[in-house]
């Protein structure tokens, strides 16, 4: 099993969740990141750190996300790695309003 960033992260990426990745398993791209599958250790440090509650542990991804699963397996592994805080991406704010969160 792995945790898997969900769709709520996509034109947010606040990367408050990379801070606390024991073994650094999240990349990106200009619109969100993804977690390594093979690297993630399942220790779950990350899932409260999201302030759009992107982050869901494999098992408890909501039905409507259920794809990300497989994206984020075929996206991570080819992506850099983010492991140090970086600014939210414009209208990150707006949209976690819109989410009402
Ligand atoms: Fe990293 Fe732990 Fe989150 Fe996996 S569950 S991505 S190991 S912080
Ligand atoms: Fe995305 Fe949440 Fe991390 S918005 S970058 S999963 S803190």
């Amino acid at each position: 099993m792995a945790h898997i960033v969900t769709g709520n992260c996509e034109n947010c990426r606040f990367t408050d969740c990379v801070t606390v990745c024991p073994v650094d398993c999240f990349h990106g791209d200009e619109r969100m990141l993804y977690i390594d599958p093979e690297e993630c250790i399942d220790c779950a440090a990350c899932v409260e750190e999201c302030p759009v509650q992107a982050i869901f542990a494999e098992d408890d991804v909501p039905a409507s996300e259920q794809h990300w699963i497989a994206i984020n397996a075929e996206r991570a592994p080819g992506l850099p790695v983010v492991n140090a805080k970086q600014d939210p991406l414009p209208g990150a704010e707006e949209r976690k309003q819109e989410l009402g969160l």
